[in-house]
């Protein structure tokens, strides 16, 4: 089975993702992760030098190339993984994918995002002050996507343990 977990920057993933691969023993592939290794670039210096729409077709090459391994995984996207082109559907095409939205209010968002803002390429140029509205607003059109996933798991308050116990009751 594959796990394939959706959410905004700062829903935890990869914290996630890594919690219950070891849970369920599986291997766990972190999106970013593998991006970066393939072009020795973290992902902010990929955005400067090659821009948004170069790295959303370097994002879709390798979720493909993920989706077609072989084997049971714990898959942690990018926040924008499933917005962009068809990589939803290829997600959601695998038979045996299973695909869950870590959801989190604006709150918790901004406050995980604040201190993290100069490593995160999309916020970046925000000011601290301009942050909840972007998120708002960003949330807003992403969460089409996120809520296509076969499950939502709403996350605030809850602690990481919680949260893995939570999906696994779901598979
Ligand atoms: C992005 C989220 C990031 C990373 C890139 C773009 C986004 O992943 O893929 O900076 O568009 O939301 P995380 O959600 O793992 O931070």
């Amino acid at each position: 089975m594959k796990i394939i977990l959706l959410g905004y920057m700062g829903s935890g993933k990869s914290t996630i993702g890594r919690l219950l691969s070891e849970r369920l023993a599986t291997s766990f592939i972190d999106l970013d992760a593998e991006i970066e290794e393939r072009v020795n670039l973290s992902v902010s210096q990929y955005f400067e030098r090659f821009g948004e729409l170069r790295f959303r077709k370097l994002e879709r090459e390798v979720l493909l190339d993920v989706l077609g391994r072989s084997g049971s995984m714990v898959i942690a996207t990018g926040g924008g993984t499933p917005c962009y082109g068809d990589a939803l559907e290829q997600m959601k095409s695998h038979s045996d994918a299973v695909t869950i939205y870590l959801k989190a209010s604006i709150a918790t968002l901004t406050d995980r995002l604040i201190s993290q803002k100069d490593s995160r390429p999309i916020i970046q140029q925000l000011t601290s002050t301009e942050l909840p509205e972007f998120i708002g607003k960003h949330l807003f059109e992403r969460s089409h996507f996120y809520l296509q996933a076969d499950h939502v798991v709403p996350i605030d308050a809850k602690d990481q343990r919680a949260i893995s116990e939570e999906i696994l009751a779901l598979l």
